[in-house]
């Protein structure tokens, strides 16, 4: 893509359009057309489209809101940095995603929402998510930083895109996620005409009409050229999610008769685009996994070494609906290897000799 990618930049740079260029309207509608979304938004990355979600969606101080234990941060730092309590509760051990069986339980008079968090490239149980929010009338705000280009299928077999199904969804385009810009970007997904109108005022600086402030706004942009690569990039990113899908297959097969090791399992209403490829390690033995790896020259990561409520900013804040030991004992056991659009077969042949020799010695 780099002839494609240099010619886009270079023609941001050219028109001097930095902000606010052509290319990111062009690029926002080519992404509504690959989601099939009505309205997104740009935004400056991941983080601030979580907090234009929640600042729409009118959620304010004394508020709480329900969350994943086991995820990455920025859901539970935004909701914190409002006043509102992050509820949290368990996640499932084998898909790591939220557990909704235990939504339910976590709600009270103060519940506004549910960020539903699709982890490592598959989608939450969004039936059950939605249906709870429907009787409760809570908002879903979808954290899709991770599975842009999951598909999640309704038990009557309708099929949508993750960040599509809540009222509001989120995405980030940091460079190592599913569509990766060359620096910081996100954006907002909604269906909801007014709530895109409100997420688009609040971005910029609260305002419609240039100089005339409605309310307390924020100034979240996506540059013009971080558009104009995404733009290009969009046009791939299935063959993106196909390469990384091949190296997930090969990871399967071969480390799957391992019985100290646990592949990832694929939830049935949710394709998989393996933005992580996260095993479990038993008998404690994960640790010594990472070393034994390292020494090999082979990068791998613990996605995530704690959950919510023992992070020290949060153990006073948060609050734990029911048993989380679930997302507490993931903690010890994931390892996420390496897996990217671009992993030649002789590297991974390394990679995964040298995790059997670590379980024959
Ligand atoms: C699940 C999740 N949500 C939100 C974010 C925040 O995105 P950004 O880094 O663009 O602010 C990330 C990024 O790592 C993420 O993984």
């Amino acid at each position: 893509m780099k002839k494609e990618i240099d010619a886009a930049i270079q023609e941001v740079i050219d028109s001097s359009s930095f902000i606010n260029g052509p290319q990111v309207k062009t690029f926002c509608s080519h992404l509504e057309e690959y989601m099939n979304a009505p309205y997104i938004i740009p935004c400056g990355n991941g983080t601030d489209a979580l907090l234009l979600a929640l600042r729409a969606s009118d959620i304010q101080q004394g508020d709480e809101v329900i969350l994943p234990a086991f995820t990455y941060i920025a859901a539970v730092e935004m909701v914190a940095s409002l006043g509102v309590t992050p509820v949290l509760v368990d996640v499932y051990p084998d898909t790591f995603n939220m557990n909704t069986e235990h939504l339910e339980q976590a709600i009270s008079r103060q519940t506004k929402a549910i960020i539903p968090v699709h982890l490592f490239g598959q989608s939450c149980n969004m039936e059950p998510v939605m249906k709870i929010a429907e009787k409760y009338k809570l908002k879903v705000i979808e954290d899709n930083a991770q599975s842009l280009g999951a598909d999640y299928t309704f038990s009557d077999g309708t099929v949508k895109k993750t960040g599509t199904i809540g009222h509001i969804g989120t995405l980030s385009f940091f460079p190592s996620k599913p569509l990766a810009c060359y620096g910081d970007g996100g954006a907002v997904i909604t269906s909801d005409a007014t709530l895109a109108e409100r997420i688009r005022m609040i971005a910029n600086h609260g305002q419609t009409q240039k100089y005339h402030h409605k309310t307390i706004g924020c100034n979240s942009r996506l540059d013009t050229i971080q558009a104009a690569i995404l733009d290009v990039k969009l046009k791939y990113i299935n063959s993106f999610t196909d390469a990384r899908r091949k190296v997930a297959g090969d990871y399967d097969r071969t480390l799957s008769s391992l019985p100290e090791l646990k592949i990832p399992t694929s939830s049935p209403f949710s394709t998989h685009i393996y933005h992580q490829y996260t095993i479990r390690v038993k008998n404690g033995r994960r640790d010594a996994l990472q070393a034994f790896l390292k020494e090999q020259n082979i990068p791998t990561m613990i996605y995530y070494p704690l959950p919510v409520h023992e992070q020290e900013a949060y153990k006073w804040v948060a609050r734990t609906s029911g048993t989380v030991s679930n997302a507490a004992s993931l903690c010890k056991e994931v390892l996420s290897l390496p897996i990217h659009t671009e992993m030649t077969d002789e590297t991974q042949r390394f990679i995964i000799e040298n995790i059997i020799r670590f379980f024959r010695k």
